[in-house]
């Protein structure tokens, strides 16, 4: 046994798994946690498993994430069992170990929770087809609804103030004011047209705080690929990736999933001529969100799902931009400059939003 084999047979033991053999297939479409399909065979029944190794680089309150999706998980599989529906492929079943804990580390650097494999189901890397987005935004448009009634006060914010725009924005300002790298000169233009619209990014987080739009549960990751389709109708199975669960706005939700799919073009791309929002794209992921979610949301919520887009977007440059500015210390780069032709692809895009805001606006009320 390798000693990747070895390391997955003492956790399977953990989880009070029992084989008499099992074979390994490390999935590589993920990009953060270290993710691998488990199949085993016991008395000659044939069972399968994901194991993961969170990566605790990037998310170091491991514990508090599994408490997390432990009481999401729970809330949807009771909502489901109330509506009569079998939860086995609708919601991620995560094993527990006798003493009642979803996940078993040795050390910070071993940290795994394992989970039933869904068979018969795909996840997509690349959205061909505007369907898959329907089907994405099904999925987490239910998710949306199953948790509309959870109490926030139980959830831990594993990544508090992460969608708060303007404090983005404040980290952009300190960088400017710093200016560690001289790299200011180049980016002015940028940070004043992004100046220009803080009334619209600042619109969400300012509802929020003045009562508006309450929190709900929000998966913080809601790319098509982080949702299983099933692989024979195409249809949304369930959500996955529960790491980024966190309280926080619906429309934040929305707005990610509209920023990354909506916008044909690369996320770096320097033509920024091509990145605009292509509105078909748009309405797939709306159509396929918004009716799932309806009922579980507020009128002010649903009223205000189209300025998550354009958040998002202003957002991200603000990002790239500070990280540009600090020498590119926390996005990985390929190549020189690339923080800086992220930020311009995300603010061409966010501007490119900006003037079709009331498009999306009637787009998102056909559905509401
Ligand atoms: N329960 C599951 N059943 C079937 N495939 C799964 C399951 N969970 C994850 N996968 C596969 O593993 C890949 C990576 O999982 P994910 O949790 O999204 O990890 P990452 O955080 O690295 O993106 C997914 O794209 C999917 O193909
Ligand atoms: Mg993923």
């Amino acid at each position: 046994m390798g000693i990747q084999a070895e390391e997955i047979a003492a956790v399977l033991k953990q989880f009070g798994v029992d084989y008499d053999a099992f074979q390994i297939e490390t999935f590589h479409s993920g990009h953060i946690n270290s993710t691998h399909r488990v199949d085993i065979r016991y008395k000659g029944v044939s069972d399968a498993f994901v194991a993961q190794r969170i990566n605790t680089y990037v998310f170091p309150d491991p514990v508090g994430i599994m408490e997390n999706i432990d009481i999401v998980t729970g809330h949807i599989r009771d909502k489901l069992v109330e509506a009569g529906i079998n939860p086995e492929r609708r919601v991620l079943n995560f094993l527990k170990r006798p003493d009642g804990t979803n996940y078993y580390f040795e050390s910070q650097e071993s940290f795994w929770r394992v989970y039933r494999f869904v068979p018969n189901t795909v996840t997509y890397d690349k959205a061909e087809d505007p369907s898959i987005l329907t089907s994405a935004g099904v999925a987490f448009g239910t998710f949306q609804r199953q948790l509309a009634d959870l109490d926030m006060s139980l959830l831990k914010e594993t990544m508090p103030g992460f969608h708060d725009t303007p404090r983005r924005w404040e980290n952009l300002m300190k960088a400017a004011r710093r200016d560690s790298e001289g790299r200011l000169a180049e980016v002015e233009k940028e940070i004043a047209s992004i100046e220009k619209h803080r009334d619209l990014w600042a619109r969400l987080i300012s509802l929020h705080n003045d009562g508006t739009l309450p929190y709900r549960v929000t998966h913080n990751d809601t790319k098509y690929n982080n949702v299983l389709v099933d692989a024979t109708t195409g249809e949304a199975v369930c959500v996955i990736d529960l790491d980024t669960v966190s309280p926080g706005l619906a429309a934040w939700d929305y707005g990610d999933a509209i920023r990354f799919s909506g916008n044909r073009s690369a996320e770096d791309e320097p033509d920024l001529s091509r990145v605009k929002l292509d509105l078909e794209l748009y309405e797939a992921f709306a159509s396929g969100f918004i009716p799932a979610c309806r009922d579980g949301l507020t009128e002010a919520e649903l009223d205000t799902l189209y300025l998550g887009g354009v958040t998002m977007a202003f957002e991200l440059s603000m990002r790239f931009l500070e990280d540009y500015l600090r020498g590119d210390k926390y996005f990985r780069i390929h190549r020189p400059r690339h923080n800086l032709y992220r930020a311009r692809s995300q603010l061409a895009l966010a501007l490119n939003m900006v003037e079709r805001l009331d498009d999306c606006h009637a787009i998102d009320k056909k559905y509401y």
